[in-house]
């Protein structure tokens, strides 16, 4: 393969860039040609590409986002679309792809290479959703942003002796709240997968008033939501001030942590390895701290496992 594209495509993760230098750097150095395609697969779609040099990627490492811009193609979708996007590849003799993205961008990249051209899919999410890798990129530098901004929380609560309720992000996914939580020392983490109780959340609260503590983290994902409502209702049976602060897209920017620029070398450095020899229709992932590659409809079925041994720590440590 001498031709090869990347594209980042979903909501954006801390790490994008430090793979796509990565990417872009292997490939070049294997004697490819790398286009870069912006804004997922719309670039794919209205023909929006250019080629990359070593020099796009310079001074890229330490920066969040995506310089390649992301979207959520539903264009793509579409017949019409997707014959657009077999149609600009060809016209630069791109002969395959590396999309670096979550699972949406892995169904695309699914659907690419049953369209005949080869993809291999980077998983790039703060979500920490895909269940065959043990860690997504993003997701690292996300919990400790939450982390940090659990801590300033923590401050003005003790001083206030009030109660917080932080909602992180993850809509199916209680990843990013469960981690968050235990590095912050929450008192209680409220997830997708696991029930809860917010009459019990109030008798803890109670317990916790009568122990003398000061202050209270309550951390939410998204996908449970309500955390106004759940604010008024500890307030209105515990008699103490309680606050809601909705973290929101303050925890996907920001300059990668170690640990995702070190996972977004290793991952950019494999995937192209892998279009080098001619393997397709794959996904890296991360498993046991062995970069790996598994075929993409598969890891697509795997079905997330919560991990409640954590959940179970997080419980014995807030009592
Ligand atoms: O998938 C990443 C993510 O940040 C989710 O955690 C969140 O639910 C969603 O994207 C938010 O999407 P948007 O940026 O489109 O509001």
């Amino acid at each position: 393969m001498k031709t090869v594209g990347v594209l980042t495509s979903g909501g954006d993760a801390p790490g994008m860039n430090a793979c796509l230098r990565a990417v872009v750097r292997t490939a070049i150095g294997a004697g490819m040609k790398v286009y870069g395609i912006r804004r997922g697969y719309y670039g794919l779609v209205y023909d929006d590409i250019f080629e990359m040099t070593q020099d796009s990627v310079s001074g890229i490492i330490q920066m969040g986002g995506t310089i390649l811009y992301t979207a959520r193609c539903t264009e793509f979708q579409t017949e019409t679309g997707m014959k657009k996007a077999v149609a600009t590849i060809k016209k630069y003799g791109i002969e395959g792809i590396i999309a670096i993205g979550g699972d949406g961008t892995f169904r695309g990249a699914k659907d690419l290479t049953k369209l005949g051209v080869p993809t291999v899919g980077i998983p790039g999410t703060i979500d920490n959703d895909l269940a065959y890798t043990d860690f997504t990129l993003g997701f690292d530098t996300a919990v400790n942003t939450c982390v940090k901004l659990i801590n300033n929380l923590r401050d003005t609560m003790t001083s206030h002796e009030r109660i917080s309720i932080v909602e992180v992000m993850g809509r199916h996914c209680g990843d990013i709240a469960l981690y968050a939580g235990v590095a912050g020392g929450a008192e209680v983490i409220i997830v997708p997968e696991m029930p809860y109780d917010s009459h019990r959340i109030c008798e803890q609260m109670n317990s916790s008033k009568e122990k003398g503590r000061k202050s209270n983290i309550i951390v939410v994902a998204e996908g449970v939501g309500n955390s106004e409502t759940l604010a008024k209702l500890i307030e209105q049976k515990v008699g103490i001030e309680t606050r809601a602060t909705i973290i929101g897209h303050i925890q996907r920017g920001g300059a990668p942590s170690m640990f995702d620029r070190i996972l977004a070398a290793r991952f950019g450095v494999y995937a192209v390895d892998l279009l080098k020899s001619n393997v397709a229709g794959r996904v890296v992932g991360l498993v046991d701290n062995k970069i790996a590659d598994f075929d993409i409809i598969e890891a697509l079925s795997v079905k997330r496992k919560f991990n409640t041994e954590l959940y179970k720590v997080a419980g014995i440590l807030s009592r």
